[in-house]
């Protein structure tokens, strides 16, 4: 495993002055110039803690896996640009990369190929796991549940050989759950794996085919999806691989990362927003007019409604993500002979929001959940699996996160914490004297 974390810490401080005494706090700096104050003796030094709601200013760790510039729209997968890695690569030669740090040899990517291929079915006995959720469930938290569940049928303790078993389960086993998730959700019979076929184009297969019925991949389709998942596969520090992080620092295995990560996945603010934008565009469709009136309650502050796709805690500027799919997304529609509604009114709603004094001085650009939705819709992908797909894309970046931290010299518990604002001490009183 490629690993580039160094002790970054440089001759620069920053100076702060508590209860008048200064205090020096080392300055850390990246291979891309980003500074940090190291606040790691802080608390030991001076008694302060710092205090960051939602983590806007905090680095958690340092991470040779992915690089953003927000302010520049510039997001890179282990130094390579993601515009050349949509182009030119697979989803697999990305996992790769991000799990092990440098681009694979054709005879690395074929065996790390044949090896996921060996792992994609899942024991028999998941059908009566399955069985037992309910048809309505949404595929998101059946595929947490079904993740979270294979731990209880590999439980070999996690030596360094066995956590790439789990490594290579979850990368084969992760298309097959989420297939089932919706077979199941649907009533129709499970399709087993056909190893033949490309990641991508076996999970269509497992899908869309049915056991009277043969599903006959189209490439265009396969490759669009190859791609969405290579778009979605990293995005250093957000809310599920900080949960990924966070669940694999009390040292839980990776299947309980990874079924955590799912579940923050799903959320509206996070990957669960690719479901809200179609949600919006469909009734924006059904409504006449109703993009202008929707705007006017995105921008309301007395109204919780947002725009959905729209915005990012990092991007200042266009989401890269986005840009590729923006233009993906015409070029599928075509390619598939359709027309897309959808797309005309997600590029008007860009349009006008573009120009719009509220989203500029907030610089809140498309994000890549508000593009993803119209391929997924033209690529025939229920709605309610958009999240679904997200998660299979964000599994390697996930896994390699896991390992990073695992590997990391410096890595202890995840433990932050907090300004107590509660009552101070109070004798208990006793249940005749409450009133
Ligand atoms: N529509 C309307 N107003 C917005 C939006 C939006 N989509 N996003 C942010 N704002 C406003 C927000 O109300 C605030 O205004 P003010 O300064 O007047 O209070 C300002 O812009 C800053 O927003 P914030 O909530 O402080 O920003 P954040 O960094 O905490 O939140 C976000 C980031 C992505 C949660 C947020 O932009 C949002 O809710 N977007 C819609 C949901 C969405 O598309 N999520 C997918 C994110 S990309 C995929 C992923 O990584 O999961």
């Amino acid at each position: 495993m490629a690993s580039q974390m160094t002790d970054n810490k440089t001759q620069d401080t920053v100076d702060i002055t508590f209860e008048g005494k200064s205090i020096s706090l080392p300055i850390v700096r990246g291979t891309e110039n980003e500074s940090a104050a190291d606040i790691s003796k802080l608390r030991s030094t001076s008694g302060l803690i710092t205090l960051d709601p939602g983590y806007g200013n905090t680095g958690a760790c340092q991470s040779a896996i992915t690089f953003i510039d927000g302010e520049k729209g510039i997001l890179r997968y282990r130094g390579y640009p993601i515009e050349q890695l949509a182009e030119h690569s697979t989803f697999l030669e990305v996992a790769w990369l991000l799990i092990k740090g440098e681009l694979p040899t054709r005879a690395d990517l074929a065996l790390f190929s044949r090896e996921i291929a060996r792992h994609t079915m899942l024991h028999e006995d998941f059908r009566d796991f399955f069985g037992s959720l309910p048809k309505d469930a949404h595929p998101m938290p059946v595929c947490a549940a079904t993740v979270g569940a294979l731990a209880t049928f590999y439980q070999e303790p996690e030596s360094d050989r066995q956590i790439q078993n789990t490594v290579i389960r979850l990368l084969a086993k992760m298309p097959t759950i989420a297939a089932y998730s919706y077979k199941h959700s649907i009533g129709q019979a499970f399709m087993y794996p056909q190893n033949d076929l490309d990641y991508s184009a076996n999970f269509l297969q497992m899908m869309f085919a049915t056991p009277c019925e043969e599903y006959v991949v189209d490439p265009v389709i396969s490759k669009a999806v190859d791609l969405l998942l290579i778009l979605h596969a990293d995005h250093e520090q957000n809310c599920s691989t900080s949960t990924v992080r966070m669940v694999g620092s009390s040292q839980a295995n990776l299947f309980a990362g990874i079924s955590a990560g799912i579940s923050a996945l799903w959320g509206p603010l996070h990957g669960g927003a690719n479901q809200k934008v179609i949600e919006m565009l469909e009734q924006i469709a059904r409504e006449e007019g109703s993009a202008e009136k929707f705007l006017n309650r995105a921008r309301d502050k007395g109204d919780t409604t947002r725009l959905m796709g729209f915005g990012h805690r990092i991007y200042k500027n266009y989401d890269p993500r986005a840009a590729v799919l923006k233009k993906t997304c015409s070029q599928v529609i075509n390619k598939l002979g359709t027309s897309s509604r959808l797309l005309e009114i997600a590029m008007k709603l860009e349009e006008i929001a573009l120009r719009d004094e509220y989203f500029v001085s907030r610089k809140l650009y498309p994000n890549v959940d508000f593009y993803s939705g119209v391929i997924y819709k033209a690529l025939g992908i229920p709605t309610n699996m958009f999240t679904v797909m997200f998660a299979m894309g964000r599994l390697p970046g996930w896994i390699a996160h896991f390992l990073e931290m695992r590997n990391d010299p410096d890595f202890r518990i995840g433990r932050p914490r907090q300004v107590y604002t509660g009552s101070k001490e109070r004798p208990y009183v006793g249940m005749d004297r409450r009133s």
